[in-house]
């Protein structure tokens, strides 16, 4: 019962309190009407039985001064009575009657103290007693000439049942009067309050919160009861609102008047971040794998936004990147310390890669990287999974990670920069070994709201693994936001949201946004010119692209359930029912590289996936040619191809159902804004991808939204082509103003100007 008033919203418990008060002045009210109406009642009755005595007395006088047994009969009918009287009685002063009405005898005992107390007070008393009929009224008048004793007592006696009747009802109307007073108080007090404070408030709140996380247009709530909070809220707004547009005017003006981030920039910058400390970076995924195909090595490079990012900033700064050796071939394309220089056609930074056994991959990257963290980070109702054997492989294989890290620095300074949720831990257990290390991690996934973060049951471990980091990056502000709530709910460390700092037994880790971006095409060597035109001819003959004027759609991931890739061949199959005039004119072509198929829900949804294309390919029959609506291509597919197609397409989809960032996305933009060589193409891009922050020119749709969805592919087809290209050049003005050499400078930076000690008070939270 505690439990449920304290949990209960606060205008209930106000609306209760006001109710139980004013229900209990009611209750206190209606007693006393009550009662005083018993009083009056009483009184009257009194007063009716003193006339009638009175009246009597003269005759009960002269008949005292008879005998005993002829006073009833002086007396005649005087002593009967009707309707409440219930009659009357002569007494003798010690209390015998002598005289009585029909039903007065049987109140004799009570009548002979009725007369004791006239007889002891010489004057008229009334009392009560308790009948055979219910409550009686007894009126006791001495009889006695002037200035003489008593000679006798008339006793009047009433019926009082009527009375206790009245009290009753009247008792019945003020329980009536309580409840009704006490009902309609807790409705108008807790209503009130809470239609003029609560929602409000409530409201006020959601909105601050909204405003905060970046949704910046939205006026606050109307309805404040309190006029100054409504006027302070829209000036809050106003203010967040010119400082947030201040800061992308200076952004974008940073952006025109500075020199592109380049290569060489971010070396430079490097060397000048780094101090002479080595670089080094930890993941789970290697930028370089080697696969046995036909009885030799082949080098692979893994479809991976993390390797997508990472691998130029290391190629720019040189240094070392620790890894999971993965490949079948590694072992044997590697030295004996695990370690090569890589990219192996023009070396340009080491990889030290970490052997890891089966059943370790299995719990640490199967099992809780993959089905635990990965689901419950991405927000798209696949249950997580947690295993303790997962969990204990999970802090071994990222005490193995920390371990390479440490032997190959040995004595040396030297900057670490950790990736993603599959190494948590590693921060910590660095920073344990050696503190003077600076650290810093960056989650590439989204972090989800404390509420959902909630259900991990190492939730603590992880965030003091990470919070050994000195600094702590994100993609968005509103993960940064979802971290530092999960901190403050679920550790005991002190916040300090105006540095957005987190401080755990003396150690202070910095929160950041840094959205990822990628690199030029111009870098990868992807070919160009003629050499592309043919490379583009060359796939449209293999992969049945060959219909004359055929327009091509095209999606790159990797086979996983946050991209949407099912939900993408729904709308694509929407599309041509609703536009016929399409069919045989456009294809949709999705390049997905198989990944994690050893946990059963990726294996399950590349059979998914090929089953859909099936039957949409059956729905829409071609009439020319070799047309299929979709192509899938499930596939690794290198860079060139990747680029290729990616030209080749007038459309590109990213219909991710939760996502980080979403490289693919800039990477189409970087493809189309390039060289401005192939079809002026339109990006479909998911709300729910951060890079939805960063190119809001895409046509953003919400991928649970079928009929929007292909709607918007429609709208992609038919843009004009003017239009297509002014969304496109703002787009790339960002993604090549922003790259990844921005990115890795930014990040670098900012661990850099981490402090050990925090340099102003913080707020203790805990
Ligand atoms: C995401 C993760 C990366 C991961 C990549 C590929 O981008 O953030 O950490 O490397 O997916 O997944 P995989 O499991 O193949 O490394």
């Amino acid at each position: 019962m505690k439990n449920l008033i304290t949990r209960s919203p606060r205008s209930l418990r106000f609306g209760v309190l006001i109710a139980v008060i004013g229900g209990l002045a009611t209750a206190v009210i209606s007693w006393q009407q009550v009662a005083g109406e018993r009083r009056t009642g009483l009184d009257d009755l009194e007063r009716r039985a003193g006339v009638l005595a009175h009246r009597v007395s003269p005759t009960a006088l002269q008949a005292l001064d008879l005998p005993d047994d002829q006073v009833a009969s002086a007396m005649a009918d005087r002593l009967e009575g009707h309707s409440r009287l219930i009659g009357l009685a002569v007494c003798r002063p010690d209390g015998r009657v002598v005289a009585s009405g029909p039903g007065v005898p049987e109140f004799e005992p009570a009548m002979r103290e009725a007369v004791q107390q006239a007889v002891a007070q010489s004057g008229e008393a009334g009392s009560l007693t308790r009948g055979p009929g219910g409550p009686t009224h007894l009126f006791a008048v001495p009889l006695a000439d002037p200035g003489q004793p008593a000679r006798g007592v008339l006793v009047v006696l009433h019926d009082t049942v009527y009375l206790d009747d009245r009290l009753t009802r009247g008792m019945l109307r003020g329980a009536m009067w309580t409840v009704g007073v006490t009902a309609l108080l807790l409705l108008f007090t807790a209503g009130g309050s809470w239609a003029m404070f609560e929602r409000p408030l409530h409201k006020l709140a959601a909105w601050m919160r909204r405003l905060r996380f970046g949704n910046m247009q939205e006026a606050p709530p109307r309805g404040l009861a309190v006029s100054r909070l409504a006027d302070e809220s829209e000036h809050l707004a106003a203010s967040f609102r010119a400082s947030r547009q201040r800061e992308r005017v200076e952004a974008e003006d940073t952006l025109r008047s500075e020199r592109a981030w380049t290569r060489e920039r971010l070396r430079a910058h490097a060397i000048d971040a780094l101090r002479g400390q080595q670089l080094v970076v930890v993941s789970n995924r290697e930028p370089y794998m080697h696969q046995m195909r036909d009885g030799r090595p082949q080098l692979v490079m893994p479809a991976s936004g993390l390797v997508t990012a990472l691998d130029p900033v290391l190629r720019a700064c040189g240094g070392l990147w620790v890894a999971h050796g993965a490949g079948d071939a590694d072992k044997q394309t590697a030295n004996a310390s695990g370690c090569i220089a890589v990219p192996p056609s023009d070396p340009r930074y080491t990889l030290r890669r970490v052997w890891i056994s089966k059943d370790e991959e299995q719990g640490y990257y199967y099992g809780f990287s993959n089905e635990g963290l990965w689901p419950l980070c991405h927000l798209t109702h696949e249950r997580p999974l947690f295993r303790a054997s997962d969990w204990d492989h999970y802090v071994r294989a990222n005490r193995r990670f920390a371990d390479a890290v440490l032997e190959e620095i040995g004595n040396e300074n030297a900057v670490v920069m950790v990736q993603d949720y599959q190494l948590a831990l590693v921060p910590g257990m660095l920073k344990e070994k050696r503190p003077d290390l600076r650290v810093g991690i960056f989650w590439h996934i989204p972090w989800p709201n404390a509420e959902a973060f909630r259900i991990c049951p190492y939730r603590v471990e992880i965030l003091h693994g990470m919070l050994g980091a000195d600094l702590i990056g994100f993609h968005l502000q509103q993960h940064c936001n979802n971290f530092l709530d999960t901190v403050d709910r679920m550790v005991e460390a002190r916040l300090d949201w105006d540095r957005f700092a987190a401080d755990l037994k003396g150690h202070t880790a910095v929160v950041r946004p840094f959205p990822i971006s990628v690199q030029a095409w111009s870098e990868k060597d992807v070919a160009t010119g003629d050499v592309l035109a043919e490379h583009i001819d060359l796939l449209k003959q293999q992969h049945g692209l060959t219909t004359p004027g055929l327009r091509i759609g095209v999606g790159v991931d990797r086979i996983d359930y946050t991209k949407g890739i099912a939900e993408r061949f729904r709308a694509v199959d929407r599309f041509f029912d609703k536009h016929p005039e399409h069919r045989g004119r456009f294809t949709f072509v999705q390049l997905g590289a198989p990944s994690r198929t050893h946990i059963p829900r990726y294996r399950d949804l590349v059979n998914e996936l090929e089953a859909m294309a099936d039957a949409i390919n059956w729905k829409y029959p071609s009439e020319n040619g070799d047309w299929k609506p979709i192509r899938l291509l499930v596939d690794h597919h290198d860079a060139q191809t990747v680029h290729a197609f990616m030209q080749a397409a007038e459309v590109c989809i990213v219909s991710s159902l939760h996502d980080g960032m979403n490289l693919v996305a800039k990477e189409y933009v970087a493809a189309k804004g390039a060289a401005g060589e192939g079809e002026p193409g339109v990006l479909i891009l998911s709300e729910f991808a951060g890079a939805a922050r960063d190119l809001p020119e895409a046509l953003i749709i919400n991928p649970y939204d079928t009929e929007e969805f292909a709607a918007a592919i429609n709208t992609a087809i038919v843009m004009d082509p003017k239009e297509k290209r002014q969304r496109m050049t703002r787009m790339r003005v960002r993604v090549e103003g922003n790259n990844i050499y921005r990115w890795a400078a930014d990040f670098l930076g900012a661990l850099a100007h981490t402090k050990d000690k925090p340099e102003r008070a913080v707020v203790d939270r805990t």
